[in-house]
C-alpha cells in the first residue's frame, strides 16, 4: 500500500472530460462507500484528436495533480488515455493500483455467430498499435468496422446528448457505415458516447432496420447490441483494490468531489448532472 493513502483515501478517476463520469456513476454503483475524486481535463479536451505523445503527458500531469490530492487508485476513465498513457503510467507508478479501459471488442465479438461490430471511437484510439492488438485477437470470429467520431465528444461536452443536434451529428458519423448493412453490434469505444447511448440506438435502429425490413437480431428484436466497458471497468477496480486489501470498509455512503481544469464553471454543474447528484 501507498505510503500516504489508507482504506478509506479516494479512489482517483479521470478522462479528458466528462465522459469518465459514466464510469464514476458504475463505480459508485458498485462500491458505494468508497471516497472519490474525479478530474476532467476539458480544458485539454478532445483527447483523440492529440498525438500519442501529447495525451500522454496530459494523462501524467493529471495523475501527477490526483496522487498529490492523496489518492489510493488511479482509473483512468478513458480509452484514448488508457492507449496513450497507462503503460507508462504503470511504469512509473509502480505501486499505484491503475485501472485501465479499452474498447469491449471481446463482448462484442462473441455476442452471436461471426458478428459484423461496429468500434466507435476517437481517431487516437482507433490509430493506437494496443486496438490493433485487440482486433486482431479476435478477427476470426468477428468483423470489426473502425468508426471515427469527429465531433461527438465536443457535443457531449457541450452538454448536448440527445436531440436534434445530436442526430444530425449521428447520422453525419454513422450513415456510410450502415446504411443498406447488417450490423450485428456496436462498441462504444470512448466514454463520451455512453451518456449518448440512447440516441446512438436510435439512429442505429432507424438505419439499420427500416419499417419494410424484416431484419431481426437474435432474439428478435429489431436493435443492435451495443456494448461499452464501464461494468467491466469497475469490476476491475473493485477486484484490484480488494487483492491489495484496500477496499473502504466503511459503512456509510462515500464521498465525490468533481474538479475540472477547465474555467468554464458549467462544465462542474454538467458533471453533477451527469452523475445525478
Ligand atoms: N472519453 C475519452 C475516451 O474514452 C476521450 C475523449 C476525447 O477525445 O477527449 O476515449
Amino acid at each position: 500500500m501507498n505510503r500516504k493513502t489508507d482504506r478509506t483515501s479516494p479512489i482517483a478517476v479521470f478522462d479528458s472530460g466528462l465522459g469518465g463520469i459514466s464510469i464514476l456513476r458504475v463505480l459508485r454503483n458498485l462500491m458505494p462507500n468508497e471516497n472519490y475524486i474525479y478530474y476532467g481535463d476539458s480544458a485539454n479536451a478532445p483527447y483523440g484528436e492529440k498525438t500519442h505523445d501529447e495525451v500522454r503527458a496530459a494523462a501524467e500531469r493529471v495523475t501527477k495533480l490526483l496522487l498529490s490530492e492523496g489518492a489510493k487508485a488511479v482509473v483512468i476513465a478513458c480509452n484514448t488515455a488508457t492507449s496513450a498513457a497507462a503503460e507508462y503510467l504503470r511504469a512509473i507508478n509502480p505501486n499505484l493500483p491503475i485501472i485501465g479501459m479499452e474498447p469491449a471488442v471481446k463482448p462484442a465479438a462473441c455476442c452471436s455467430d461471426h458478428p459484423t461490430v461496429l468500434v466507435m471511437a476517437t481517431p487516437l484510439t482507433l490509430k493506437e498499435e494496443k486496438f490493433r492488438l485487440l482486433t486482431k485477437k479476435y478477427r476470426d470470429c468477428a468483423s470489426f468496422i473502425d468508426v471515427p467520431c469527429h465531433g461527438l465528444v465536443e457535443m457531449v461536452e457541450s452538454g448536448v446528448t440527445s436531440g436534434n443536434e445530436m442526430n444530425s451529428l449521428l447520422h453525419g458519423i454513422l450513415d456510410p457505415y450502415t446504411i443498406g448493412q447488417k450490423i450485428d453490434a456496436a462498441v462504444l469505444g470512448c466514454t463520451h458516447y455512453i451518456h449518448a447511448r440512447a440516441a446512438i440506438e436510435n439512429v442505429l435502429a432507424e438505419n439499420l432496420f427500416s419499417p419494410e425490413s424484416e431484419t431481426f437480431d437474435s432474439h428478435g428484436n429489431k436493435h443492435v447490441q451495443i456494448f461499452d466497458g464501464a461494468l467491466g471497468t469497475a469490476k476491475e477496480t473493485e477486484r484490484r483494490l480488494n487483492e491489495a486489501d484496500m477496499l473502504n470498509t466503511s459503512d456509510t455512503r462515500g464521498s465525490v468531489k468533481i474538479y475540472n481544469s477547465s474555467e468554464d464553471t458549467a462544465l462542474l454543474e454538467r458533471s453533477y448532472k451527469l452523475l445525478n447528484i
